[in-house]
């Protein structure tokens, strides 16, 4: 794929034609998908497209409440969310998941059911993500408070080829918001 100069990314606003997408956060804790999904979220709301978010936190109180963090619950969790998002995909919502979703081969069998698919990787290294620590999180896993938490005791596979990187310890939150928005207005599907 030919990428733009991160400089001009940042000037680009461009118009999107509805057609379902499914553009899916993945990363660590506290690497950015949902701030930078969010702010995506607004640009295509603000562009009048139908858009949908579905985000690990929220989703987890609701279509997959009653779900833990073993292997095989944070893989029903993706492929529920993954059920959802084909289904708004196929009717031409833009649908945007942010979920850690740490097992590659649940993100390969989400892009091969909903087709219209892309990957953002939300990287950044754990130790910055660690020291951010929003929530609390990684501390409490630190005192081993918390089991089985993505970095420190559980584990992230990282995507081999992404359609987008978004490195949050390097470039600026506009910079990741161009790159996604930029992603979506080339997807070849549209
Ligand atoms: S996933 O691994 O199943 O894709 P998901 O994105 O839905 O995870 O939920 C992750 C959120 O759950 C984190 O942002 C954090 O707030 C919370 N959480 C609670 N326990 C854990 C844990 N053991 N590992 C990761 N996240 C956890």
């Amino acid at each position: 794929m030919m990428l733009q100069p991160i400089e001009s990314l940042e000037l680009l606003e461009p118009r999107i034609a509805q057609k379902g997408l499914t553009v899916w956060f993945t990363g660590l804790s506290g690497a950015g998908k949902t701030t930078i999904s969010q702010a995506v979220y607004k640009k295509l709301i603000d562009q009048g497209l139908k858009v949908e978010h579905l985000d690990g936190d929220l989703v987890r109180q609701t279509l997959t409440k009653g779900l833990g963090f073993s292997q095989s619950d944070r893989i029903e969790n993706i492929r529920r969310i993954g059920f959802v998002a084909h289904l708004l995909t196929r009717n031409d919502v833009i649908v945007l998941v942010s979920a850690i979703s740490p097992y590659r081969a649940a993100r390969e069998e989400v892009r091969q059911q909903i087709g219209s698919f892309v990957e953002i990787f939300v990287d950044a290294p754990l130790s910055v993500c660690e020291q951010r620590d929003v929530k609390g999180l990684y501390q409490k896993a630190r005192n081993g408070e918390i089991q089985r938490f993505t970095g420190i005791d559980d584990p992230y596979e990282a995507p081999f080829d992404p359609e987008v990187i978004c490195s949050t310890a390097t470039e600026s939150i506009e910079q990741s918001i161009a790159k996604v928005m930029n992603a979506i207005a080339i997807f070849p599907a549209r």
